[in-house]
């Protein structure tokens, strides 16, 4: 029987975490941690997603603050924005919902986020800490540090002799992810776009991460039998036996036939998604331990 894992418990068990650790730094030093999410423009989904963490970070004891910036924002604008939360001290965490509006250059404004408050783990320096395999002192990327606690728990901390592909190479997720398996001792594949045969590829994976952005494609004979499958795709696609109009949420994974081919996989949605706010409130809590002077929490 496979094994569905429930990213909805393993966040809610990171975020209780956090919510004790911000609560004791609190205590001592009087001060919460503070997470600012800068919006811009008016797409549905960013403004879901950026609504579910500003209510997180609250629920989580934390000063949470959205800055939500009009579509015609201009890059100076914006510059100015990251610069004055840069040098706000009661702000640990800044995060700039991506994508950005088509006129916007995003790579300057990310890179202009200091790396201590950047709590994507997107700047070159925390990139380059997770290369050099730094884990301790820098921030983790969100969604391949959430989707690596779910490897863990059914793997363990070592994966050893173990093979791992990981399709998709962004710098958001697909590298970063790449690099905490090889961490964590697992041979490593980097498949993508122009991987030749990719359901032969695919099918050597004991772990096979998926984070493509494309519903269902990932079918049951490309997954090894006995593998741990981590779909981190997020895709909208018609659902007409819901009523006329509706529409459902599928991963990169065909899950239900997967299901029947793989030992541990996780669902779509409540499986990495939640995990990814997760993580967030996580590297807040960090950041704002290491401003104050305080030994950060591990999760
Ligand atoms: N858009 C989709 N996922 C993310 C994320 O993890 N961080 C940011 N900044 N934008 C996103």
């Amino acid at each position: 029987m496979v094994v569905v894992i429930d990213g909805k418990a393993k966040a809610a068990s990171v975020t209780d975490a956090v919510r004790d650790a911000a609560e004791r730094l609190e205590n001592e030093t009087g001060k919460k941690p503070g997470l600012a999410v800068v919006i811009v423009g008016d797409d549905p989904a960013s403004h879901a997603y950026v609504n579910s963490k500003s209510k997180m970070a609250k629920q989580c004891g934390f000063n949470s603050v959205q800055h939500t910036l009009p579509e015609e924002t201009t890059q100076q604008e914006l510059a100015t924005l990251v610069a004055t939360l840069n040098a706000d001290a009661s702000i640990h965490g800044i995060l700039v919902q991506l994508p950005l509006p088509k006129h916007l250059d995003s790579d300057p404004i990310i890179q202009s986020i200091l790396p201590e408050k950047d709590v994507d783990g997107l700047s070159v320096l925390n990139a380059g800490k997770l290369a050099v395999g730094d884990l301790k002192t820098g921030l983790l990327s969100c969604t391949p540090a959430g989707a690596m606690l779910l490897v863990r728990s059914i793997h363990g901390d070592d994966l050893s002799g173990l093979n791992a592909v990981v399709i998709g190479r962004s710098n958001l997720f697909g590298k970063p992810m790449g690099q905490l398996l090889l961490n964590a001792n697992a041979t490593v594949t980097m498949a993508h776009s122009r991987t030749r045969d990719l359901a032969s590829v695919c099918k050597s994976a004991d772990i096979l991460v998926a984070a493509v952005g494309r519903a269902q494609m990932v079918k049951a004979d490309w997954v090894k039998p006995g593998a741990t499958v981590i779909d981190v795709g997020i895709n909208r696609i018609p659902a007409p036996e819901k009523g006329e109009g509706k529409s459902r949420l599928v991963g990169d994974v065909a899950f239900e036939e997967a299901s029947a081919v793989a030992a541990a996989i996780t669902p779509v949605p409540g499986g990495v998604g939640p995990m990814t706010i997760a993580m967030l409130m996580a590297n807040t809590v960090i950041a704002a331990h290491r401003a104050l002077g305080k030994d950060a929490p591990t999760f």
